[in-house]
């Protein structure tokens, strides 16, 4: 019943510049979420919808946790509320969940990009595989030591390593080199790709790459040539996240005949190896645009 349904923030923190993280009051998307799926948001009865790929769930307690960046003018209002207050809806959790492959986590290990406001998506699909039983290889990319987050005593990537121990190795790395390795997500991947695909003794089974869109080509570009299967997850393009704008639609190539996808049905996880990146990315683009347009309209 809806009117009985009270979307109330019950926690919120700043996780980085322009980055809040909340968790929500969400009864029923807690129950039944799989890792890989997300929600739709109406933060305000007046603002726009807005999907954002679950962060973490606890259907004990019946909350959903969502890490937003300040970007629309849906998600900066968003980011301004507090304890107390309560979003409009919440429908979900849509999307098709992450396909989970057994491996032999002696002699293989799962590669996980995570560029940025990556993170947060790749975090429940992270912890799936290291549930099943995999070893996991996170690569977490930021842009600078001021835009880290999740990481340090407490925080969710020191759980998951305090939890799963060598099962999970993590490898930090900044664009301007402030922390961690310098350079993107890229760069450890294909200094791996160079050492017979593998990282230390493991082979790396399969690579996940979310991020902003520019990432997941480079690491589809790159493991393309490496034959290794990868996929990733293009919530980001999402804008109703209903199947009906269109903004989500993205060309891909299946046995050498074109045809389109609704990230938000077909996906949220894609094949990165079927994208046709050329005429995708263009597009994002345009949407960014309006989105730009939207956003000086309201004056935000
Ligand atoms: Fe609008 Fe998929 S996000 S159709």
């Amino acid at each position: 019943n809806k009117a009985q349904t009270k979307f109330t923030i019950v926690q919120r923190r700043e996780i980085a510049d322009n980055i809040v993280e909340i968790t929500v009051k969400a009864p029923m998307v807690a129950k039944s979420a799989k890792a890989g799926q997300f929600v739709r948001v109406l933060p305000t009865a007046k603002g726009e919808l807005i999907p954002l790929t679950l962060a973490d769930w606890d259907a004990k307690h019946g909350t959903i946790t969502l890490a937003i960046q300040g970007v629309g003018v849906s998600s900066l209002l968003m980011n301004k509320m507090q304890p107390g207050e309560s979003l409009e809806g919440i429908a979900g959790p849509l999307g098709l969940p992450s396909h989970l492959h057994k491996y032999d986590p002696k002699t293989e290990t799962v590669v996980f990009c995570a560029g940025g406001l990556g993170l947060p998506p790749v975090y429940p699909i992270a912890r799936e595989h290291l549930r099943l039983g995999n070893h996991v290889t996170l690569i977490a990319g930021y842009r600078t030591q001021s835009a880290l987050f999740w990481i340090g005593e407490g925080e969710r990537v020191d759980a998951l390593k305090a939890e799963f121990g060598d099962q999970l190795n993590v490898v930090y790395c900044t664009n301007d080199g402030t922390f961690g390795e310098k350079g993107f997500v890229t760069t450890p991947l294909q200094r791996w790709l160079d050492a017979d695909k593998k990282v230390g003794d493991r082979h790396i089974a399969e690579v996940i790459a979310i991020g902003p869109p520019l990432m997941m080509r480079a690491v589809s570009e790159l493991t393309q040539k490496y034959a290794v299967p990868t996929v990733v997850s293009l919530n980001s393009i999402m804008v109703d996240a209903t199947g009906m704008c269109g903004a989500c639609m993205v060309p891909v190539n299946i046995d050498g005949k074109m045809v389109r996808k609704h990230a938000c049905i077909d996906g949220p996880e894609l094949d990165a190896h079927t994208i046709d990146w050329d005429k995708f990315l263009p597009r994002f683009n345009q949407f960014k645009v309006q989105e730009a347009e939207s956003r000086s309209k309201h004056g935000l």
